[in-house]
């Protein structure tokens, strides 16, 4: 969650963590810090609040050094403050240590550590490391950070500097991210890859228990036995501008309208040119297939309504039982798992820290793995044997947009595919549905050119207090996923119920002016959907519908509808979403929120 860059070299530090530290703001936003060694000693310097106030600070109070880390906070254990923040520091102040993780035996180590007459400083977790790294420490910075990972129970990725080691920059990772620039007379280590592109394209992934060892002009990576390793470097081929704004206001906004584009990077490297089909990223032999008799898919948030979409597109098309299931409760369910289940994990960031778990839970009862991920080189990605990468680009926006597009475009390809092996879907059924992907990009774009009647809606709409979602079947999930979006970017509490739930509770909370978003796109559930709009708008409820193009008459019942262009039922989703995605967009930018870093909220989940 926290963001984490590190810098070895012959440039002035601090710029260039900033610099960093504001791709990785998306990763946590509640404090702020940089450590620099100079002159020996080390110098800390955070602030609680965004990255400007630290940078506010530093422009005040200058620190220089061409060795330094830097930090941004998503607090976990301590009110986000000045004293909480990144770098922690030894008691004498020349160790400086950055994590991202919790580690979780952390009290113990602090109770012995203060009898061995440590001070403590802070309420964090992670100030034992600084303490136990100057416990161990006798003149080898290495050897004590190894002893002292070796104390630590839960996951991190941190970075070390000392007073003592003025050319040398450590970096240890156990399931948290951490990856390695490799740069000419200059080295980085970072939590993502957007911290360093505009310094290098080339990056070491390191693996749980990796120890990367630092200087200007050398890279070692020892393994979590002391051996030493030798790695492929990875070359990133992202266009920078991919992880900028680009002159939207908002990551969010520039991500939505990426949407048609992202659809077009999923489909075309797995459909050839005769229109079929072809995963060769997925080894799911007929025999393997005739073994399988259940999915089960799981993830978290906007991923966990994508492997909603999944379910259904699966159990349609290739008529196999499946389970989704949230990755939090999957593991602590003694889930119904073994060799013949095919196990999904689906994850923007690939380093979920419930999915990740979900996945070894599944791996330890022989399930055959199959990741569905954006980030090439994450820990999901590594871990699974098969990774269908959804190549929607870098999402910065903490609320995902693009990403889901994909794993809905990626479920219905595996869906399809699937469906084509068992010859449990007919070849022209298969080659229609493909055909109608294929015009996704296009529909979707459509969508993306007519924003105003959305824009005039939120105008209206913002002083809500509360948003209810409905649909019947997918459009159910597409509620559910609206709802999120909703509340996350704009604060205002919301649910989305199947509709036909409503008359078991939550009718009882419909009143006058209370706003409906229907999501009605299902022929055959259109007539009930009707019905259900009519329940809540005999009790006063202002319902905006979600309807295709053809679908006119539900202006006779819906306050408002916002159209979406005509497409087969089994594939609404990848379009009714967008209308959603936008109207919370501006509900939010009408509401004045800061939309790419929601309050208490980080990019990528990586603790439990
Ligand atoms: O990186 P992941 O896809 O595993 O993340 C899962 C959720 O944390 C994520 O989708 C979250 O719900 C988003 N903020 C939703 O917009």
């Amino acid at each position: 969650m926290c963001g984490i860059v590190g810098y070895i070299g012959k440039k002035e530090v601090v710029p260039i963590l900033l610099e960093g530290l504001s791709k990785l703001e998306y990763r946590g936003y509640d404090s702020a810090g940089v450590a620099v060694c100079q002159d020996g000693k080390v110098t800390v310097r955070k602030n609680k609040g965004r990255l400007s106030v630290l940078e506010e600070n530093l422009s005040v109070k200058k620190i220089s050094g061409t060795l330094g880390i830097g930090h941004t906070r998503w607090a976990t254990h301590g009110e986000p403050n000045d004293v909480n923040a990144h770098p922690h520091e030894n008691t004498a102040g020349n160790i400086a240590v950055i994590h991202n993780g919790i580690i979780e035996n952390y009290m113990k180590l602090k109770e012995w550590l203060i009898e061995e007459g440590k001070v403590f400083k802070s309420e964090t977790d992670t100030e034992v490391i600084a303490h136990l790294i100057d416990y161990y420490f006798e003149g080898d910075l290495v050897l004590a950070v190894q002893k002292s990972v070796a104390k630590l129970e839960g996951a991190y990725a941190i970075a070390v500097i000392s007073k003592s080691n003025p050319n040398q920059l450590v970096a240890v990772r156990k399931d948290s991210p951490l990856i390695v620039g490799v740069g000419k007379g200059e080295n980085f280590v970072a939590s993502d890859i957007p911290a360093l592109l505009k310094h290098t394209r080339d990056v070491y992934f390191l693996d749980d228990g990796d120890i990367a060892i630092l200087t200007q002009d050398d890279i070692k990576i020892l393994n979590e036995f002391g051996g030493e390793v030798k790695k492929e470097v990875f070359n990133v081929t992202w266009d920078v501008k991919a992880a900028e704004k680009g002159g939207y206001q908002h990551f969010m906004l520039k991500e939505i309208y990426e949407q048609p584009n992202a659809i077009k990077e999923t489909l075309s490297p797995r459909i050839d040119n005769e229109g079929n089909i072809d995963l060769n990223e997925i080894n799911l032999t007929k025999d393997d297939l005739k073994e399988i008799n259940k999915i089960v898919i799981v993830a978290c948030g906007t991923a966990y309504h994508a492997g909603l979409v999944g379910k259904y597109a699966i159990e349609k098309f290739a008529k196999i039982p499946v389970e989704t299931d949230v990755a939090s409760e999957f593991r602590y369910r003694d889930p119904f798992i073994d060799k013949n289940t095919l196990f999904i994990a689906v994850s923007q960031s690939g380093e979920t820290a419930d999915t990740l778990a979900a996945l070894r839970e599944a791996k330890r009862r022989d399930a055959k793995i199959i990741a569905v991920t954006n980030v090439v080189g994450s820990r999901i990605s590594r871990e699974a044997e098969d990774v269908f990468y959804t190549w929607a680009g870098p999402e910065i926006a903490v609320a995902s947009t693009k990403a889901y597009i994909t794993q809905l475009v990626s479920m219905y390809l595996i869906a399809l595919d699937l469906g084509l092996k068992r010859g449990t879907l007919s070849k022209g059924k298969y080659k229609s549905v493909i055909k109608e992907l294929r015009e996704f990009p296009d529909k979707a774009e459509k969508i993306l050119n007519n924003v105003s009647p959305i824009q005039e809606l939120a105008d209206k709409q913002f002083n809500n207090q509360s948003v209810f979602y409905m649909g019947r079947g997918i459009d159910d999930y597409v509620g559910r996923e609206g709802s999120l979006k909703l509340k996350e970017i704009s604060y205002i509490h919301s649910e989305a119920i199947a509709a036909g739930e409503l008359k078991h509770g939550t009718i009882a909370l419909i009143e006058e002016g209370i706003l409906i978003i229907a999501v009605a796109t299902q022929e055959h559930l259109y007539e009930k959907m009707l019905s259900n709009i009519k329940e809540v708008k005999a009790r006063g409820a202002y319902v905006i519908a979600i309807a295709k193009e053809n679908q006119i008459e539900i202006e006779k019942t819906a306050d408002k509808v916002l159209y979406i262009p005509e497409t087969i039922n089994e594939l609404t989703p990848i379009l009714s979403v967008i209308p959603l995605q936008l109207l919370a967009y501006y509900i939010a930018v009408a509401r004045g929120c800061d939309i790419d870093k929601p309050k208490n909220l980080a990019k990528s989940v990586t603790v439990e």
